[in-house]
């Protein structure tokens, strides 16, 4: 095989990643857990290893840096001098500000490995693309994740790994909402570096990791819906805090994902209505981890509270990567 297709789709975290002991290898500080999404998102990526002249990379019809992990896929199968061509494209709607680097990264690193005839575990996959960038390593296992940070200096020990398929549990999902005038102010890069260099906070944010972990975990196995709402949606305002606590101070969500916030704790009801939580990455956009059946009332309830609701995407979990065939 000298090229492939591969569809591959972003995942919402439950705890987080927020600081790199290693920026080169994208190590972690801490571990994090996630839900790889169905295709309603998703990025399609072909890599053709077929005698071209020189490297290139276009994603969604323009240049783009090469990728770097190319040169590393290349050398372990042997086929070092071969220029690649890699067209990528993410069907997301255009500056809705959802993150497309996960799947991104996911499909280049499957794409690329099937084209180059390596057979990789998924281990071995799920280290490439965390190479790409760190979130991505969780969107190769399909369903639950869990990312350990590992120990070792060169990351081998930095993978994601299957907590359960995403058939054990096809009623929950992540509510996308996508805000109006929503756009993204730091790189999740640079903001990890500068929390880890200054917030006083950090040290008590990756303290609790561990226990948070086993908690989301336990959550996930039992499909215990209520307390999987409210872990989110502490671990959410946990990372907050400390972006907040970085110096000087970063905040990626605004006034409307505020109000997005307060619709939710009145739905929620101090817990006595466990109905759903919410969640946000390094952007405004709230998503609301949810069961399928109570999408449309939490919608309802976002737009009688005010909250500038210009889309909202309805993914459930996915089952990850795949060839696509001719
Ligand atoms: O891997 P990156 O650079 O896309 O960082 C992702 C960081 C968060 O989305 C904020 C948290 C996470 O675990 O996905």
């Amino acid at each position: 095989m000298i090229m492939a297709t591969c569809v591959a789709t972003p995942n919402i975290a439950f705890v987080k990643y927020w600081g790199k002991r290693d920026e080169r290898l994208h190590l972690p500080v801490a571990g994090s857990v996630s839900m790889t999404l169905d295709e309603t998102l998703a990025s399609r990526t072909t890599v053709d290893f077929g005698g071209f002249p020189e490297d290139s990379f276009v994603l969604d019809g323009r240049k783009g840096e090469f990728p770097d992990v190319i040169g590393e896929i290349r050398e372990r199968a042997g086929i070092a001098r071969l220029k690649a061509r890699i067209v990528s494209r993410n069907n997301f709607p255009p500056a809705a500000g959802l993150a497309s680097s996960a799947s991104g990264f996911a499909a280049l690193v499957v794409a690329a490995t099937d084209a180059a005839g390596l057979r990789l575990s998924g281990r071995d996959l799920s280290v490439l693309a965390r190479k790409g960038s760190g979130s991505a390593c969780r969107s190769v296992v399909g369903g639950f994740a869990e990312w350990r940070a590992g120990k070792r200096r060169d990351g081998s020990d930095s993978y994601a790994e299957q907590i359960a398929p995403a058939r054990h549990w096809r009623g929950l999902v992540d509510l996308a909402i996508v805000l109006d005038g929503a756009r993204k102010k730091m790189p999740s890069r640079a903001g990890m570096r500068q929390t880890v260099a200054t917030s006083d906070l950090y040290g008590a944010r990756v303290a609790g990791m561990a226990a948070k972990i086993s908690e989301c975990r336990r959550a996930i196995i039992e499909r215990d819906a209520p307390a999987l709402f409210a872990l989110v949606m502490r671990e959410s305002n946990n990372m907050h805090a400390v972006m907040l606590d970085t110096w000087p101070p970063i905040s990626y969500m605004n006034d409307e994902s505020r109000k997005a916030v307060c619709v939710i704790h009145e739905l929620v009801n101090n817990g006595r209505e466990p109905v759903c939580g919410y969640t946000f990455d390094a952007g405004p956009n709230p998503h609301i981890i949810t069961t399928r059946r109570r999408t449309g009332g939490i919608i309802k309830a976002l737009k009688e509270g005010g909250v500038k609701v210009r889309r909202a995407l309805v993914c459930g979990a996915g089952d990850g990567p795949r060839i696509v065939r001719g």
